[in-house]
């Protein structure tokens, strides 16, 4: 969910719709916004996409110069104009826009209901709403803190009351929440890039924290309303890099996958050491001799990250030799593993605020372990709360869909494991012949991009199939994982990722003429194995998609269509064979007339647990 803010000198709605714009691919099951002028507020909410609220602004306008407002990926009653936010108290005098989940809510409500307040909506949130009308005697901000003090959960959150023009309240718990100072005013956001161009200083609230925002100031405390000390930054080091428009693509997922040789190629940036064939990086904090020391790695992430993380496992276990485990972030955090000293986290998140990885991390922290996190989004939280990191200077990532930030993820994986293999048996040959792939890289991938028009006629062939299955071996497994999440996320249609000789163990019952088998199969180790595969769902009807290297006449042979791919060493393969996957499913997406940016149910950034 996106929150956006605004307490100054100009007209708030069009602030807060430019905000929620840029927020929007965070979630977009409803938006909405609460204004004030003078002594009334002008709430204006729909369900549905930003543009249901932005043309029902131009009907219904929202004056006044401070505001705040919402768009939402609904946790809690379903996506109506009832339940998006802000909501309200009873007498219509305190709005509450809300980000996360108040987890002991219906005992809240049902002890408001028991006093005679009357609901108006399914959320959670909305008890917030009544809570704090309750203890509000004219200070919004002491209301604020005693209704937080009864709440368990997550929240970032901004309020505003009738009674107090001009101001907002902020407040922050497992929920990010950044205050901008520009020369027009004070806002408050849950991303500072909804911010850009408006505010020139930003200053991140962090947990348990509260602000009081007004046209020309702003003031940050703690839970005891204890005014606390912070440091305000420029925004510009906290934007992404790249550009946020869609230029001239149709999508930004389509904008995403084509910008992946430039997207790799800032990955690698001064972080190749020809020198000494190995890779550096500046922001670890850990010295060579720590690292010596790292016995296992233990990888968190979820979604398209959790993969990322499956290829690093092989890549730092084939190039560096250390023992590594990924789990979903989601069953880590609640996990009791027994780790010992020398096992350092890593947390792979392309947003940064993903809850569960955030959880995860912190629980690893308060366990005493070294946490490192590989990171797209710059200041995000995990960013900010790790030992030590690395970013993918991917730019920003706005399809829902992840891709850039997959290849990024694994290629940083790739030089973490020559830099962790350097120090350990790696000879600097083998060093500088992955340095010497990893260079070529983007070119290799600008080729791969070629495979486009293939990809077409592949989609126009299978559009209408109701299951696919993925199957590739090693390197190339996590890579079936992720091209059915890709498939799945965008088209609808059921997919499903194997490791393609395991596929016999169920997976294969559902193999016949109307349910294709994309078989990831460029040259390497496996490639008989994965060949004989091919053969087992042949020999039971089934269409084989081959994604295989360029002029491989054995494939084409078996294959009833290839796409094809540039060669690359194995380790490489991952994001190779990644591109033509990405493509297919937003080919397949666009011809299944499916929203390819906004995916229904989906979020960006799964800011709840
Ligand atoms: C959401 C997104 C996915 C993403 C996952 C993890 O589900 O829709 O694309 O892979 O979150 O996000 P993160 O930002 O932590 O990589």
């Amino acid at each position: 969910c996106g929150i956006v803010g605004f307490t100054g000198t100009r007209e708030a709605s069009p602030i807060l719709l430019e905000g929620l714009r840029r927020l929007e691919y965070r979630g977009y099951d409803s938006a909405g916004l609460v204004t004030g002028t003078g002594n009334e507020l002008h709430v204006r909410k729909k369900a549905g996409r930003l543009a249901e609220l932005a043309k029902h602004l131009g009907t219904h306008p929202a004056p006044g110069c401070h505001g705040i407002s919402h768009t939402r990926w609904a946790t809690h009653g379903g996506a109506t104009d009832r339940n998006s936010h802000p909501h309200l108290n009873a007498r219509n005098d305190i709005a509450v826009v809300h980000n996360g989940v108040i987890e002991n809510y219906a005992a809240l409500k049902h002890q408001l209901q028991e006093k005679g307040v009357a609901f108006r909506s399914d959320t959670d949130t909305e008890v917030l709403a009544h809570l704090i009308s309750h203890y509000y005697h004219g200070d919004l901000t002491a209301a604020v803190r005693q209704a937080l003090a009864l709440v368990k959960g997550t929240y970032g959150i901004a309020v505003m009351a009738k009674a107090e023009p001009g101001v907002i309240v902020g407040a922050r718990l497992g929920s990010p929440l950044v205050i901008g100072v520009g020369d027009d005013g004070t806002y408050l956001a849950s991303d500072a890039n909804a911010l850009a161009g408006f505010a020139d200083k930003v200053v991140y609230l962090t947990d348990r924290q509260l602000c009081t925002l007004n046209e020309t100031d702003w003031e940050i405390r703690d839970q005891d309303l204890a005014p606390v000390s912070v440091s305000v930054s420029d925004i510009g080091a906290f934007l992404g890099t790249g550009d946020a428009d869609r230029g001239e693509y149709p999508h930004y997922m389509l904008k995403e996958i084509y910008e992946q040789p430039e997207t790799l190629a800032n990955a690698m940036r001064g972080r190749l050491e020809a020198d000494n064939a190995t890779a550096h990086f500046g922001g670890l904090n850990l010295s060579a001799q720590q690292l010596r020391q790292v016995d296992r790695v233990i990888m968190t992430a979820c979604g398209t990250s959790y993969h990322a993380a499956m290829v690093g496992e092989y890549l730092l276990e084939e190039l560096a030799r250390v023992p590594v485990e990924v789990e979903y972030a989601s069953e880590f955090r609640y996990r009791n593993p027994p780790l010992d000293r020398s096992s350092v986290v890593l947390a792979l998140t392309q947003s940064g605020e993903t809850a569960d990885t955030l959880a995860a991390l912190r629980e690893s922290k308060r366990m005493g372990h070294t946490t490192l996190a590989i990171c797209n989004a710059v200041g995000s939280s995990i960013a900010r709360e790790a030992d030590g990191g690395v970013y993918l200077h991917a730019g920003p990532e706005i399809g829902v869909a992840s891709t850039k930030a997959f290849t990024s993820q694994v290629c940083v994986l790739t030089m973490l494991a020559l830099y962790l293999g350097r120090t350990r048996h790696l000879s600097s040959t083998q060093g500088q012949r992955i340095i010497d792939d990893l260079h070529a890289l983007p070119e290799t991938v600008r080729k791969t991009l070629a495979c486009h028009d293939h990809v077409k006629r592949v989609a126009e062939k299978y559009a209408h199939a109701k299951n696919v299955l993925y199957l590739g071996r090693q390197y190339l497994y996590p890579v079936a994982l992720e091209g059915a999440l890709k498939l799945k996320e965008i088209s609808y249609i059921h997919a499903e990722g194997y490791p393609a000789a395991e596929m016999k163990h169920g997976p294969i019952a559902l193999v016949d003429e109307s349910t294709p088998s994309v078989f990831l199969v460029p040259r390497g180790n496996v490639f008989d194995k994965v060949m004989s595969n091919m053969q087992e769902i042949k020999a039971r009807g089934g269409p084989v998609i081959a994604v295989a290297g360029a002029g491989d006449r054995e494939v084409a042979a078996l294959a009833d269509d290839v796409i094809p791919i540039p060669d690359v060493p194995e380790y490489l393969q991952p994001i190779v064979t990644a591109i033509p996957l990405q493509l297919l499913a937003y080919e397949i997406a666009l011809l299944c007339g499916c929203d390819v940016d906004k995916p229904r149910n989906l979020a960006k950034s799964v800011t709840v647990e």
